[in-house]
């Protein structure tokens, strides 16, 4: 089994996947930004169970897909999701924060719902322009600056203060880190994109399971339950205030500026 470093925890994956995902729709959204032609190699970066890589497959009937992420459940959930189809994908378990674990280079980049777990964009964009080919584009999308306001606001009011969990980046700053990774073509953009869940149990386990996770791995698990039911409670709605940064961008000619 890989070593994988400190800025990867395990997710349920199986509760994941059961609750209502907003991300099943910026799945889709992305991957017809992406529109392949057929028969590329594309990376998905924190590929999680494997919604997206799925898709891809669908859309490339004689390419390949390197699913990558840090935890080894949403690996396995993928695995079982992708069963007899696995001749077509590299399913690699690592820390997407270091250097990307890719042979070779890939044709196009994805990601759904993942960067802003990474603390250091400008690396992230850097490491990307390494194993992309040149003209192959990367298209993307993440929480972005004020996503989720409302409920840091009730994590910050349980919790205190407490060193960041998140890294949500706005437009212009995304756009000079890829420029100056070599990238061309840049389009970033930010829009709202709330989502309702039902109050109650579902609330608290999309809570848990799909936003509080960092802040719950710091917590002794007798206090896990507690503290998810403090931040719903502080909420106005059974809200998540999701803010949605969205990246297209094509790895221009040039070697990557490091
Ligand atoms: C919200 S989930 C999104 C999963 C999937 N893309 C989707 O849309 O359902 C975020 C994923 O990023 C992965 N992830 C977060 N930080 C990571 C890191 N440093 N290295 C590798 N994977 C990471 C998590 O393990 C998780 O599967």
């Amino acid at each position: 089994m890989t070593s994988v470093a400190a800025m990867t925890r395990e997710w349920d994956a199986t509760t994941y996947d059961s609750l209502p995902l907003p991300h099943a729709q910026w799945g889709r959204r992305t991957l017809d930004r992406l529109a392949p032609r057929g028969d590329e190699r594309v990376l998905d970066l924190g590929c999680g169970t494997g919604r997206d890589s799925e898709a891809l497959l669908g859309l490339l009937p004689h390419g390949r897909v390197v699913a990558v992420d840090g935890s080894l459940r949403m690996l396995e959930r993928l695995r079982e999701r992708l069963a007899g189809r696995l001749d077509r994908v590299e399913v690699v378990h690592a820390d997407i924060t270091g250097p990307l674990p890719v042979t070779g280079t890939v044709d196009a980049v994805t990601s759904v719902a993942t960067f802003h777990w990474l603390p250091d964009h400008a690396a992230l964009f850097r490491g990307v322009a390494r194993v992309l080919r040149p003209g192959g584009r990367l298209v993307a999308e993440c929480g972005g600056r004020g996503n989720i306001a409302g409920v840091s606001t009730a994590v910050d009011e349980v919790l205190g203060p407490q060193p960041a969990v998140w890294n949500f980046a706005g437009v212009q700053e995304t756009e000079r880190r890829l420029r100056e990774a070599g990238f061309t073509d840049v389009e970033v953009a930010l829009a709202p994109d709330p989502a309702r869940l039902e109050p109650g149990s579902q609330l608290l386990s999309y809570l848990a399971v799909v936003v509080l996770g960092g802040q719950l791995e710091r917590l002794p698990a007798e206090e896990h339950e507690a503290f998810v039911r403090a931040v719903a409670g502080r909420l106005p709605e059974p809200v998540v205030d999701y803010v949605r940064l969205t990246i297209s961008a094509t790895r221009g000619p040039g070697g990557t500026r490091t």
